[in-house]
C-alpha cells in the first residue's frame, strides 16, 4: 500500500470517528433477545438433562487439559489427546472451554480446533449442546495470529475518545468471529486505584465515570449488532469486583473496600453494562474486607443477580475455586470450596485441569448441599448465553468470510487509536516536534522492542516471546529510523529492564547527537509477574538519564509502562515527555509521528500520575486525606495531574455559563464553555466537567468527573460546548449506603485537566 493510500484511509478513518463520535448513544440494548421462545427453549432442555449433565455444563477447562502432554507443556501444533478429549468433551460434556494452544493459532486452525469440539459436542453427547468457547482477546483479538494487538484499555482510556473504544471492540469482536471465538473476557471494569497494581494496563484507569463509558463503548462495539451476528461476540465484564485496589497493590491481594465505596466507585461500571445487555461477568481472584469474592454470595446473588438483575452467566477466574482453599484458606477442601462458589451463585466454574468438580457437584446435591434451583439457575444461564450467541445453528464461523480480518482498515484503526492515547507530558521550551534534519540518539529498554510495545496478552500469555511478532510492525527505533533516515539515527540499548547493559557507551554516543531519544519502560507481565514492590522507575533506568543529561543535549524521555512510575528525580534533567502507555503494534509508528509532529499529540491520563510513592492518591479524595504537615491541605503532590495532557497547540477556555442558580428536584441542567484553540496548529481537545459537592453528611470528595467531551479545533477557531447535567450527577453515596443528593451548594467545574478549570456555583435543592 503507498504512503499517498495510507494517508487517505487513515483520513477516513479519522472522519468516521470524529463524525461517529456525537453518535456514541451508549443507551443501546442487546437484552431483548431474552424473548419467552427462548426461554421456553432452555427450560425445555434443563427439563432434559441428568444431574450429571446438569454439572457437566457448569465447567469451564482450559483447551491443554484435551491435548497431547502435560497441561503447561510447549507444543508446537494442536494434537488432541484422543482419551482425554473423549472424556471431557463426550463423558462430561464440558458446558465450555477457555485458553489456546502453547502457540497463537490462526484463524483457519482455530477454525479446526473449535469444529472439532463442537462436532463431537453436538454429534456424540446425547443432548448435543455446543461448548461455549472464552478468550482474553483483551486488545486485539491477540490469541489470533495474524490480527490487530490495539494497545491495552488504559491507552484506550486516554484517548478520551469513546467512538475509539467502541471501535476496537467491533474489531475485536469480528477478529475473533473470524476465528470461531464468540465469548470474550473483556473488558476490564476495575476501578484501578492503586498504582502499584500491576494490571492498570488493563484497566481504564481510576475514574469510575471515565471506565463506566469506555467499557459501555467497548460492549456496544462488541454487541451492538445483535449477539446472532457473526461479527459480534458476547462480552464477559471482569473483574467483580475490587481486584484493582488491593491493599498493598499486589495481584489478588485484600481490598478494603467499605458498603459505600463498592456503591460510589466500584459498581457503576458493571452497572450500565448490565443494564446494556452485558451477558458474562468474572468474579476477581482477590477478597475484599477478608471475604474472598467467589464465595460471596451478598456479592454475587443479591447484588449482581439480585439488585443488578443481571441474566448472564457468572464464570469463575481461573482455578478460583481450588483458591478458596489454597490461597483463601476459606474451605477445607475441594466440596467444601465448590459448595461455597456455587451456593454463592458462580454459574460456570473455570476449573483448567480436571472436570472433578463435576463429580463434586453432583454429590452436594444429592446430598441436599446445594438446591436443585440452584443448580437449575445456572444451567439456564450457561444455555441461555449459547442461545443468544447461536451456538445451536451456528457453532463455529467460516474464517473465510472475514475478509476485513487484519485489513488496512483495521489497521488504520490501531493506529488512530494508539495516537490519540499517547500523551504528552511536558514540552519545555517547545522543544517537540523535533526537526527530521537533526542527529538522534536513541536509547533505552523500551526503544527496539514490539514486545515492550505490545505488553502481556500478547500471542502469549507475558507476551515476551518474540517468535510470533510480525515484522512488518516498527519499534520506536524502526519508527525513527524511517521518518529521518538511518543515517541521522544512532542506537545503543544502554539498559535493560533492570540491568546495565552499556550506559556508558550511550552517554559517549550522546556527545554526537543533538537529540537523544530515551525509552524507559516495564518488562511485558500481568497477573503475579506483573507485581513490584516499589513504584520508582528501575534505578538502572533512571541512572541512564541521569548520565545522559549530563551531556547537556536535550532528552525526550518516552515511557513505555501500564503503571505511572515515579520519575520525580529524573523529570527535571529531561526536555519533553511522552507517555505512551502499552500502545501496541502501531505504537512504534505512532510515538515516532508524535516526535516529529506529524500527529498533534491529544492523549490525557487516566489516572493521576503520582510524584512520590508514598502519597498515590487518586484525584478524587477526601480533603483529610491531603493533609499536610503544616496542618494545611496542600498535601496532594501529584506529578500530572488526573486528565492532563499537552498538545503542540493551546486552548482557552472562557465565558462558562450554568443555565441557572438554582436548580429544585428533578430539573436539568445546561452548562456552556467557550474553547479557542490560540495556538498555530489544527488540534483536539478533551473538555472535562467536574462537580464538586461544597458540603455533604459523607465528606465530600474533592470533585468528580461526570462529562467529557473530544472535540477538535482550528486554529483561532472557538467552540462552545453544551453538556446537560441531570440530578443523577449530583448524588453520591450517603450515609445510609443509598445514592442521595443533600441540599446546598456544588461547583461545578470545566477544564482542559481536573486541576485547571474554571468554576461556577450552583445551589441544588430537593
Ligand atoms: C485472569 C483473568 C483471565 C483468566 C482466563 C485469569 O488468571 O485473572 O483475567 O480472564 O485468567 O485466562
Amino acid at each position: 500500500m503507498s504512503k499517498i493510500h495510507q494517508i487517505i484511509l487513515i483520513a477516513m478513518v479519522v472522519m468516521s470517528c470524529s463524525k461517529n463520535e456525537k453518535q456514541v448513544n451508549l443507551d443501546f440494548k442487546v437484552s431483548d433477545l431474552q424473548t419467552e421462545e427462548t426461554e421456553a427453549k432452555i427450560q425445555e432442555l434443563v427439563a432434559k438433562m441428568t444431574l450429571k449433565e446438569k454439572a457437566g455444563q457448569m465447567l469451564n477447562i482450559g483447551l491443554p487439559a484435551v491435548l497431547k502432554g502435560e497441561y503447561w507443556d510447549a507444543r508446537d501444533s494442536v494434537n488432541f489427546d484422543g482419551k482425554k478429549f473423549k472424556k471431557f468433551i463426550v463423558d462430561y460434556a464440558v458446558g465450555s472451554i477457555h485458553n489456546t494452544p502453547q502457540y497463537p493459532a490462526t484463524r483457519e486452525e482455530w477454525f479446526k480446533i473449535v469444529k472439532e469440539i463442537q462436532d463431537s459436542a453436538m454429534q456424540k453427547t446425547r443432548l448435543g449442546i455446543p461448548v461455549l468457547y472464552g478468550i482474553d482477546n483483551i486488545h486485539g483479538a491477540n490469541y489470533v495470529n495474524g490480527s490487530v494487538i490495539f494497545p491495552h484499555q488504559i491507552a484506550v482510556a486516554a484517548t478520551w475518545n469513546k467512538e475509539l473504544s467502541r471501535l476496537g471492540g467491533e474489531i475485536t469482536s469480528y477478529e475473533s468471529r473470524a476465528a470461531s471465538l464468540p465469548w470474550n473476557f473483556n473488558p476490564n471494569a476495575d476501578v484501578a486505584m492503586n498504582p502499584l497494581w500491576g494490571r492498570i494496563a488493563e484497566s481504564f484507569g481510576e475514574d469510575p465515570y471515565l471506565i463506566s463509558e469506555m467499557t459501555n463503548a467497548y460492549m456496544q462495539g462488541s454487541q451492538e449488532k445483535g449477539l446472532q451476528n457473526p461479527t459480534s461476540t458476547a462480552v464477559c465484564l471482569k473483574h467483580f469486583v475490587g481486584y484493582g485496589v488491593g491493599r498493598n497493590g499486589k495481584d489478588r491481594a485484600n481490598a478494603i473496600i467499605p458498603e459505600n465505596s463498592l456503591r460510589q466507585y466500584f459498581l457503576p461500571p458493571f452497572e450500565k453494562a448490565i443494564e446494556n445487555g452485558a451477558m458474562g461477568i468474572m468474579i476477581s481472584s482477590n477478597a475484599v474486607n477478608g471475604i474472598p469474592c467467589h464465595l460471596n454470595k451478598y456479592y454475587i446473588t443479591d447484588i449482581l443477580k439480585g439488585e443488578l438483575k443481571f441474566k448472564g452467566v457468572v464464570i469463575s477466574d481461573f482455578s478460583d475455586v481450588e483458591f478458596l482453599v489454597a490461597a483463601h484458606e476459606s474451605a477445607k477442601d475441594m466440596r467444601e470450596a465448590t459448595k461455597f462458589a456455587v451456593n454463592a451463585g458462580i454459574d460456570l466454574l473455570m476449573n483448567p485441569y480436571d472436570a472433578d468438580v463435576v463429580d463434586i457437584i453432583v454429590d452436594l446435591v444429592e446430598k441436599g448441599e446445594i438446591s436443585k434451583e440452584r443448580i437449575n439457575d445456572a444451567v439456564t444461564r450457561v444455555l441461555r448465553l449459547k442461545f443468544y450467541l447461536n451456538l445451536f445453528e451456528k457453532p463455529y464461523n467460516n474464517p473465510g468470510e472475514y475478509p476485513d480480518f487484519g485489513s488496512e482498515k483495521h489497521i488504520a484503526a490501531n493506529y488512530q487509536t494508539a495516537s490519540e492515547a499517547i500523551t504528552l507530558l511536558k514540552n519545555k521550551n517547545a522543544v517537540l516536534p523535533l526537526s527530521s534534519n537533526k542527529k538522534i540518539l536513541v536509547t533505552g529498554y523500551a526503544s527496539n522492542s514490539i514486545n515492550n510495545l505490545n505488553g502481556a496478552w500478547s500471542r502469549s500469555f507475558l507476551g515476551r516471546d518474540t517468535t510470533y511478532n510480525d515484522p512488518s510492525k516498527l519499534t520506536i527505533l524502526q519508527a525513527i529510523k524511517k521518518q529521518v533516515g538511518a543515517q541521522h539515527v544512532d542506537f545503543i540499548e544502554g539498559t535493560d529492564y533492570l540491568e546495565d547493559i552499556n550506559s556508558d557507551k550511550a552517554v559517549l554516543k550522546a556527545k554526537n547527537a543533538d537529540y537523544i531519544v530515551v525509552c524507559v519502560g516495564e518488562i511485558p507481565a500481568s497477573e503475579k509477574p506483573s507485581d513490584i514492590n516499589e513504584l520508582e522507575l528501575p534505578k538502572v533506568q533512571q541512572d541512564l538519564v541521569k548520565k545522559l543529561a549530563k551531556t547537556g543535549k536535550p532528552i525526550i524521555l518516552v515511557m513505555v509502562q501500564g503503571r505511572p512510575r515515579i520519575i520525580k528525580e529524573i523529570e527535571p534533567l529531561v526536555d519533553g515527555i511522552i507517555m505512551a502507555y502499552l500502545p501496541g503494534q502501531e505504537g512504534g509508528r505512532a510515538i515516532s509521528d508524535i516526535i516529529f509532529g506529524n500527529i498533534n499529540p491529544s492523549g490525557k491520563l487516566p489516572y493521576t500520575y503520582p510524584m512520590y510513592s508514598g502519597n498515590a492518591v487518586t484525584y478524587y479524595h477526601k480533603k483529610t486525606d491531603i493533609r499536610d504537615i503544616n496542618w494545611g491541605y496542600d498535601g496532594f503532590y501529584p506529578q500530572y495531574e488526573f486528565g492532563f495532557g499537552l498538545s503542540f497547540t493551546t486552548f482557552e477556555y472562557s465565558n462558562l455559563k450554568v443555565s441557572k442558580d438554582t436548580l429544585v428536584g428533578k430539573e436539568d441542567v445546561k452548562i456552556s464553555i467557550d474553547v479557542k484553540n490560540t495556538g498555530k496548529r489544527e488540534g483536539k481537545e478533551t473538555v472535562q466537567v467536574y462537580l464538586k459537592d461544597l458540603v455533604a453528611t459523607v465528606s465530600p470528595d474533592s470533585k468528580k468527573l461526570v462529562r467529557f467531551n473530544k472535540i477538535q479545533l482550528q486554529p483561532n477557531e472557538t467552540k462552545t460546548i453544551e453538556f446537560v447535567l441531570v440530578t443523577k450527577d449530583f448524588e453520591n453515596v450517603g450515609i445510609e449506603n443509598k445514592w442521595i443528593v443533600e441540599d446546598g451548594d456544588f461547583e461545578v467545574q470545566i477544564g482542559g485537566n481536573s486541576k485547571d478549570v474554571l468554576k461556577q456555583q450552583v445551589y441544588f435543592k430537593n
